[in-house]
């Protein structure tokens, strides 16, 4: 049923993303994916992704904090896939990017949230407006952002991306309204911590992993699979009356 269909996701090299795709690649879709650093993993990943699962991938370098380049982006995909269906916004800053904003409030500076703004929200916008035009030349798709439960409950030095993450669902709601009438679908998928490795790199980060297991009936952190089941629900036809919607995948930690 989805095979033959394409997905476009940013930063599918590693952690969600890269399961994102596994999970994808394993349905018989083709995908095509971006990635920031590490080009040399990314051509050696699509490569592996066509001869395992018999579909056809490509990797296209992304800057996220530079949205505009996902034209560009979007344009080389047009010459190597022949539809776009699926559009998943999934790449995240870390490192110096988020200095000013990756930190506690009284630390918080303007350049540290633009950044993670325009990664989060302008990144979405753009990267879900190219998608949309094609999807709608093949009668419509599913376009979902990541999103984190840092919006809705406390996490240390958490506050400019649980804001901005509030922000993508908010505009998630906005495009979903919109675009309904081009059979366009538009969700969020937004996850506890996950072991990756923008979570590793969280100054308390033993701390969030026996915490999370701690409120989590499930006794356990989360995995990046965990997040991929929702995303291909959310492409599938099993979500077919599900838009403007946050699926929260939690392992029950915020009720807690
Ligand atoms: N981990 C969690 O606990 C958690 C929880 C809820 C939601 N999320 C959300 O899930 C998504 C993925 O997070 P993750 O934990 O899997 O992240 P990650 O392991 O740090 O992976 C980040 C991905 O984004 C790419 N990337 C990094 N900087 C970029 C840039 N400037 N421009 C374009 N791409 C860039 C990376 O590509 P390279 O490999 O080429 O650098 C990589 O593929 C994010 O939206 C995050 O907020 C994460």
């Amino acid at each position: 049923m989805l095979q033959g269909k394409t997905l476009v996701i940013s930063g599918g090299t590693r952690g969600i993303g890269r399961a994102i795709v596994l999970a994808f690649a394993k349905e018989g879709i083709d995908i095509a994916f971006t990635y920031n650093a590490n080009g040399e993993l990314a051509t050696q990943q699509a490569a592996e992704l066509e001869k395992e699962f018999g579909i056809k991938a490509r990797a296209y370098p992304l800057n996220i904090l530079q949205p505009e380049e996902y034209k560009t982006v979007f344009e080389a995909i047009d010459k190597d896939f022949d539809r776009v269906d699926f559009f998943i916004s999934n790449a995240i800053i870390s490192g110096r990017a988020v200095v000013g904003g990756y930190t506690k409030f009284m630390k918080l500076k303007p350049k540290g949230i633009n950044n993670i703004f325009t990664a989060t929200v302008n990144a979405f916008v753009v990267g879900a407006q190219e998608a949309a035009k094609r999807m709608e030349k093949v009668g419509g798709g599913s376009i979902i952002s990541l999103s984190s439960t840092g919006n809705l409950v406390y996490i240390e030095n958490y506050s400019g991306h649980g804001t901005c993450k509030a922000a993508v669902e908010a505009m998630v709601r906005y495009a979903a309204t919109e675009l309904g009438e081009k059979g366009i679908r538009v969700n969020a998928v937004s996850g506890g911590p996950i072991e990756t490795d923008a979570l590793r790199a969280f100054t308390n980060y033993e701390e969030v992993k026996d915490k999370t297991a701690e409120l989590s009936p499930l006794n356990r952190m989360g995995k990046p699979e965990d997040m991929a089941g929702a995303c291909v629900f959310l492409c599938s036809e099993k979500s077919s009356w599900v838009t403007g919607h946050t699926l929260v995948i939690d392992g029950g930690t915020t009720f807690k």
